[in-house]
């Protein structure tokens, strides 16, 4: 059976693959609109130390379970639990993994429908009231076309194979993501007026970080923008061959996910703030990008056609490099779960995640309260379990981690450490503040209010 397990052609098509995971929605629509919720920079500060505590150790910790096991997450959790503590249990696990990916993924597949429209409005010029033309396109039968249009791209992807279909699409639309974003962002900084922008993005101001809720949103977004927690880069590293230096390449995909969250900011604050439109930030919600940005291309003549075009496309092959190993993750496990060929496979996932996805493409409500629940219960309560998993039962990680590596042992007992004490002890600190409030959404949202 591992014989016949397909591999990345390449380590640089398996890093691009995986930076095309984590770079997404979450780094420009999320991100900016977490940032202008939680107070600018000090947000900033806080994600990029969720990022290195939390977020790398637990990256490495799923690279190595899917190395070393070849399988997708339900198997390879088996895999390392057989004989340990927990033994055959450790299963349910893996099938939450796959249960937050059919979450995550049916509403992430409503908003990068939305960025489809978008790229298409831009060039046609967007109208002169963004925020009503929002509310009508963002729920209903249009936001579910577009939804399924976009799927469908996914589904052919992840049909094509790992090396064939992700692999190659990765290694052209993640250089093209890029070269948008940091062209986009220079010609921000040539905008009148933009140094507000930058002013906003690049002030602390730490008053408002020491809230638990900023705290709990900066965990919450480390784990979605790093695409970890629910086995989808646990995914992509069981085709990988045992040669890959995965500690480094760990740094390597967090450091590029943070860089392009970062130049994220460069691109929209300055944007929004040249054309004075702050105010459609301040109450930011899940549309801030799509009704502030649009307002400031309109705003813009022909420059902002082009722009405006531009900066949907990145959004749109950020989505769909990130859908794809969304995908991948319920294919692989019907693959080796069911015995079902590839094709097979991602039909029939595809098809029943783009269903689920009609929930979220009925209302903006429900979308926000599903993001919440699969967050801040689903990606941080399953990273608390692969911390204690790998930093306690798992045997000897340590040598697993650093086969094929250049990083000592030293380094690599103080990730076994940080996986044993500190991960889980923020972890349960974030579960503890998060949960309470996320249920009370579910249970706002089902009351009707
Ligand atoms: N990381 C992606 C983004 O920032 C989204 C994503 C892809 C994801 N795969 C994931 C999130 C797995 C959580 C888990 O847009």
């Amino acid at each position: 059976m591992a014989g016949s397990r397909e591999q990345w052609n390449t380590k640089a098509g398996f890093l691009l693959a995986a930076v095309g995971s984590a770079v997404g929605l979450g780094n420009m629509w999320r991100f900016s609109y977490m940032t202008a919720e939680g107070g600018g920079a000090a947000f900033v500060a806080l994600y990029l130390g969720f990022t290195a505590v939390v977020g790398l150790p637990i990256m490495l910790a799923e690279l190595t379970l899917g190395r070393g096991s070849g399988r997708s997450p339900i198997g390879a959790l088996a895999h390392f639990a057989s004989g340990r503590a927990g033994g055959d249990a450790w299963k349910g696990l893996g099938i939450v993994f796959v249960a937050a990916g059919f979450l995550i993924l049916s509403y992430y597949g409503v908003i990068a429908g939305w960025t489809v429209r978008y790229a298409g409005e831009a060039l046609l010029g967007f109208g002169a009231d963004p925020g009503a033309h929002f509310g009508e396109i963002s729920a209903g039968w249009d936001a579910f076309g577009f939804h399924l249009a976009f799927m469908a791209a996914t589904v052919a992807i992840v049909y094509g194979g790992v090396g064939a279909g992700i692999e190659r699409v990765s290694l052209v639309a993640m250089p093209a993501l890029f070269l948008l974003v940091i062209g986009i962002a220079v010609y921000a900084a040539t905008l009148d007026g933009s140094t507000a922008g930058y002013e906003y993005y690049l002030n602390a101001d730490f008053a408002n970080v020491l809230s638990t809720k900023v705290m709990v949103d900066a965990a919450g977004q480390a784990f979605f923008s790093l695409s970890l927690g629910m086995g989808a880069m646990l995914t992509y590293a069981s085709y990988l061959g045992r040669d890959n230096d995965l500690p480094s390449e760990s740094l390597i995909i967090a450091a590029s996910d943070f860089g392009v969250a970062f130049v994220a900011g460069l691109m929209v604050f300055p944007l929004i703030f040249a054309l004075g439109l702050q105010g459609d930030v301040g109450d930011s919600t899940i549309g801030a990008l799509f009704v502030a940005l649009p307002k400031a291309f309109a705003s813009m003549g022909f420059a902002g056609r082009v722009v405006g075009f531009l900066f949907f496309l990145a959004l749109v092959f950020g989505a769909l490099t990130s859908a794809i190993s969304l995908l991948e993750v319920l294919v692989s496990a019907g693959m080796d779960g069911f015995g079902w060929e590839r094709a097979r496979s991602a039909v029939v996932m595809g098809a029943a995640v783009t269903a689920l996805g009609g929930a979220s493409a009925w209302s903006t409500d429900i979308l926000g309260v599903i993001d919440a629940v699969a967050l801040n219960l689903f990606l941080v309560g399953g990273g608390l379990a692969l911390a204690v998993f790998v930093g306690w039962v798992m045997r000897d990680p340590v040598a697993e981690a650093g086969s094929g590596s250049r990083w000592g042992r030293f380094w690599l007992a103080c990730w076994r450490n940080l996986l044993r004490f500190a991960v889980p002890a923020v972890l349960v600190w974030v579960l503890a503040n998060g949960v309470p409030p996320t249920l009370q959404s579910v249970a706002d949202l089902l009351g009707g209010s």
